[in-house]
């Protein structure tokens, strides 16, 4: 798969650190929507699912997670557990997010409103979805 980290600037000075996070800057797309997650229980895995037409960056703000991405075709698992690192998520990559450390603080940037009907919650479907979606990208670059 490809390399997904995105590492951000830290504004650091005796005070502490800073990052700033800016649309079509250091993160690819226009945010319209922020989700965080915390409080997740031990041995919980979450995400499982896919999506159509979303990109997002994961960003680990406290503690520490791990997360498995997958695009039908290879997968890999990253641990993230720097405030100043994110994780950017294109469409049709299912994602696991499981090994949650008790102060886990993940934040979501998302290029789209919250829309139920963009998910694929089922890996059989995802799987078929994607094999489809790669096919046309082949057909469509060959024909170019
Ligand atoms: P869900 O997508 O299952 O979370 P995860 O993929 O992290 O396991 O979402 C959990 C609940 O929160 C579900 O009832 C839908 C709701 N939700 C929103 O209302 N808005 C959002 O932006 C998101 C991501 C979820």
């Amino acid at each position: 798969m490809s390399e997904n980290v995105i590492r951000f600037n830290i504004a650091g000075d005796d005070r502490g650190s800073l990052v700033a996070l800016e649309s079509n800057k250091n993160i690819p797309f226009d945010i319209k929507r922020v989700y965080y997650i915390f409080g997740t229980k031990p041995d919980v895995s979450r995400g499982q699912h896919a999506h159509r037409n979303l990109e997002q960056v994961l960003i680990c703000l406290n503690g520490f997670v791990k997360i498995k991405l997958d695009d039908g075709t290879a997968s890999q698992e990253i641990y993230l557990d720097k405030p100043n690192e994110g994780i950017y998520i294109k469409d049709f990559i299912w994602r696991e997010m499981s090994a949650f450390s008790p102060d886990c603080v993940i934040m979501v940037l998302a290029s789209d409103y919250y829309n139920e009907d963009d998910y694929i919650r089922d890996y059989d479907d995802f799987l078929r979805e994607v094999r489809t979606v790669n096919q046309y990208m082949r057909t469509e670059l060959e024909d170019a």
